[in-house]
């Protein structure tokens, strides 16, 4: 039986086929390279909508949008404040700090959360020439636990990093996944809240590829184009990532898809909390849906369906679902899970 792999992350999803159609739509005639282009300004245009008056760079992944954020903002002695699970303290092979030379100063996270008092402690190390000195907080909305910040938690997180003389960075891989959960725009839930910087993510949401940096606080993005190019984020057919964001955002498409895969998760969790020994570890907020399951039917199920064992100690497990999950899958992994449960 082959393994069906659209738990393991939102990333094993193919294309949107409008996205698909966008991308083919653009494969005609010779245009500038470089974002030079005039899908890029129309895509901007159509962006501007939804982000207001924000500066916007495509990029070409996410790390990539979060490495080149960061050396934005940040000098090599400088440092970003994030939770521990933060997806550039884990999962970004050390990028951050191999480019920018800048020290992530990780912290306990809460159910994937940054707490602020966290930032008043680096706080005070500010004007001490032994200590990184405190310049970026980052969060990630939604969370890599799937939890979302609400808006008074990033108010609160905005106004305490800005009376410290900090930035505001928010790794919105998942953001229109938050957006459409919190039933706000991208711009209620980051710009107007305080987010300096935003890593707009396209992939995850149903792109082929490209993320976009955006820069709320345009007095920071002064030397982006230098900055995107040495980090080897400036694609010469940059028109590709342009299609696509301009047919993600030009009406409710990010919507629909966020709300597809969001609704498939609540749907997974819940055919999941009614199997007798399995647990959700935490509420689905987004498109994620964390579970404690007895090891042994752990494995056996995961040689069917491909899924990340989040921690191994509490055997919990991460299933993500996307635009393209299929309510039939579910089944097939809640009814067989159910089975296996039975043996156990
Ligand atoms: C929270 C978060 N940030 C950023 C990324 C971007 O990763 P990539 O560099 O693979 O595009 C991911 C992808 O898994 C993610 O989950």
């Amino acid at each position: 039986m082959k393994m069906y792999l659209g738990f393991f992350s939102d990333n094993c999803a193919g294309v949107l086929p409008e996205i698909m159609e966008a991308i083919s739509a653009e494969n005609s005639g010779f245009t500038r390279p470089y974002g030079y282009d005039h899908t890029t300004g129309e895509s901007k245009e159509v962006l501007r909508e939804h982000l207001g008056d924000a500066e916007v760079n495509f990029m070409l992944t996410g790390t990539g949008a979060n490495v080149a954020l960061i050396a934005a903002a940040l000098k090599p002695f400088q440092g970003v404040i994030c939770p521990e699970t933060a997806h550039i303290n884990v999962d970004e092979c050390g990028a951050p700090e191999r480019f920018t030379s800048c020290k992530l100063l990780s912290v306990p996270a809460e159910n994937g959360k940054l707490n602020p008092k966290y930032i008043t402690k680096f706080a005070h190390n500010v004007g001490f020439e032994h200590n990184v000195q405190p310049v970026m907080v980052s969060i990630s909305q939604a969370t890599e636990a799937g939890s979302l910040y609400t808006v008074d938690e990033i108010s609160e997180i905005a106004r305490i990093t800005h009376e410290n003389g900090m930035y505001l960075h928010m790794d919105g891989a998942r953001i229109t996944n938050a957006a459409c959960a919190m039933g706000k725009t991208i711009k209620e839930i980051s710009g107007d809240l305080g987010v300096d910087l935003l890593s707009l993510g396209g992939t995850k949401a149903g792109m082929m590829f490209g993320e976009a940096a955006v820069f709320f606080n345009k007095e920071l993005a002064a030397d982006f184009k230098y900055i995107r190019k040495q980090s080897m984020q400036l694609l010469s057919k940059s028109r590709y990532i342009a299609a696509q964001f301009k047919r993600m955002f030009e009406d409710d498409l990010w919507l629909k898809a966020a709300g597809h895969a969001n609704a498939m998760a609540a749907y997974l969790g819940e055919r999941l909390e009614a199997i007798n020994g399995v647990t959700l570890s935490r509420k689905p907020e987004v498109n994620a849906v964390f579970a404690q399951i007895p090891r042994s039917a752990i494995d056996v199920i995961i040689k069917e369906f491909g899924f990340y064992i989040w921690n191994e100690e509490l055997n919990e497990v991460r299933l993500m679902t996307s635009f393209a999950t299929e309510k039939k899958d579910i089944d097939a992994f809640a009814d067989r899970l159910a089975e296996v449960m039975k043996t156990v």
